[in-house]
């Protein structure tokens, strides 16, 4: 059974290439490249013994994208993972967001209407709930407006899926909202590649421990928290990347209940800024350089998942203690010396 994964060498892809190829289903990935690199493959080859198929491929190009699937008239489902990630980037050039995120969706989805490939599983973001009112926060929540151009990528590719879905019964569509994915595989052996200095908690605290910088900012104590530092829902990326294996299963099963689904993706715990970086610190016996200083514009307080639908309909739940994301992802940065 083969699954076409779009993104497939970049940071969550490469981990779902490996669980899906583990619960015995063939791969063949499409990547240009733009933000991961081929040696990804290796590291994947390393894991599960199989070297998935892959082609370099920009899927903002339609007809670079259909040919694809001409060639491939054996896929069975699709996994969308490929899209551009930098929220702040996006607020500088939201048409370069706009242009890649939401037209390589589109060619996706053309080219799947056009071969009858009938399931997506796509990848979206707890960043579609913003600072919702009340937490956790479930399927029902309200969306809000994006923050971001990236973030209104995903607000807006959840609109096109759903739209499609009206009107094609055929297909079966699933958005995953993960909250804020961290950690590596526990070989070493794949992981998340930031470009230049990270954006994100976790490579920046990891860069920090081992020496790439030098201190690590905690943006504000001063939130409406128990520590008074920001709370986010940190998935683990194995975990997260066994949900998209239980996901793909249920589309291929027929055991959707709508041809449109979307899951929250979390652990159902909010952690703060300060608990991960004493997290880290137990888990690894390494001591963060860190400091607080004044708010990030645009962060907001608190956020966590209520992941009640993924447990009970997905039969999926994290399962990665927060101590053990911590050893992985420190394995990783020390294998990256
Ligand atoms: P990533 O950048 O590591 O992986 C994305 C991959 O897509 C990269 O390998 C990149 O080269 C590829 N890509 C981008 N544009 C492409 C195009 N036009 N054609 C072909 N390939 C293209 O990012 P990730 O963290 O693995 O994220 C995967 C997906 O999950 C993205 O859709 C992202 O928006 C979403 N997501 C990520 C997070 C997170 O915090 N990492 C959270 C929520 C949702
Ligand atoms: C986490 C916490 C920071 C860096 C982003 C996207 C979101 C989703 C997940 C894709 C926050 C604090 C961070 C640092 C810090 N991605 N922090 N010092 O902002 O929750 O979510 O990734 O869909 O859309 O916005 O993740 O890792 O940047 O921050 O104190 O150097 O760590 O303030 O509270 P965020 P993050």
């Amino acid at each position: 059974m083969k699954i076409f994964v779009t993104g497939g060498t970049g940071y969550i892809g490469s981990h779902t290439v490996v669980e899906l190829q583990q619960s015995g289903y063939d791969v063949i990935i499409a990547d240009n490249l733009v933000n991961s690199s081929i040696d990804v493959l290796d590291g994947i080859e390393k894991i599960t013994g199989i070297r998935p198929e892959f082609e370099e491929i920009d899927l903002t190009d339609r007809a670079a994208t259909r040919d694809f699937f001409v060639r491939h008239s054996d896929i069975k489902a699709v996994i969308h993972f490929a899209a551009l990630k930098a929220v702040g980037e996006s607020v500088h050039k939201p048409l370069e967001y706009y242009f890649n995120n939401l037209n390589s969706l589109m060619n996706v989805l053309d080219s799947m209407r056009e071969f009858q490939v009938p399931n997506l599983v796509f990848s979206s973001s707890c960043t579609v709930y913003g600072q919702a009112d009340v937490l956790p926060v479930t399927e029902k929540t309200p969306r809000h407006e994006a923050e971001s151009p990236y973030g209104n990528t995903k607000v807006m590719s959840e609109d096109i899926i759903r739209d499609l879905m009206k009107v094609e019964s055929k297909m079966n569509a699933l958005a995953l909202r993960y909250f804020n994915p961290i950690g590596a595989h526990p070989s070493a052996y794949i992981g998340e590649l930031p470009n230049g200095v990270p954006n994100n908690l976790i490579p920046y605290l990891t860069q920090t421990a081992i020496g790439i910088r030098e201190q690590l900012s905690v943006f504000g104590d001063d939130y409406n928290t128990p520590d008074g530092s920001p709370l986010r829902d940190y998935i683990d990326v194995v975990d997260l990347a066994k949900a998209h294996v239980v996901a793909i299963r249920r589309l291929l099963e027929g055991k959707n209940k709508a041809n449109y689904e979307f899951f929250n993706i979390g652990t159902g715990k909010g952690l703060s800024v300060l608990e991960i970086i004493h997290a880290f610190e137990n888990a690894t016996g390494v001591k963060v350089n860190y400091k607080i200083v004044g708010r990030r514009a645009g962060d907001i307080e608190k956020v966590w998942a209520d992941t009640t639908l993924a447990n009970t309909e997905l039969g999926w739940k994290a399962a990665t203690p927060i101590e053990e994301t911590m050893k992985n992802v420190w394995k990783w940065q020390q294998s990256l010396r």
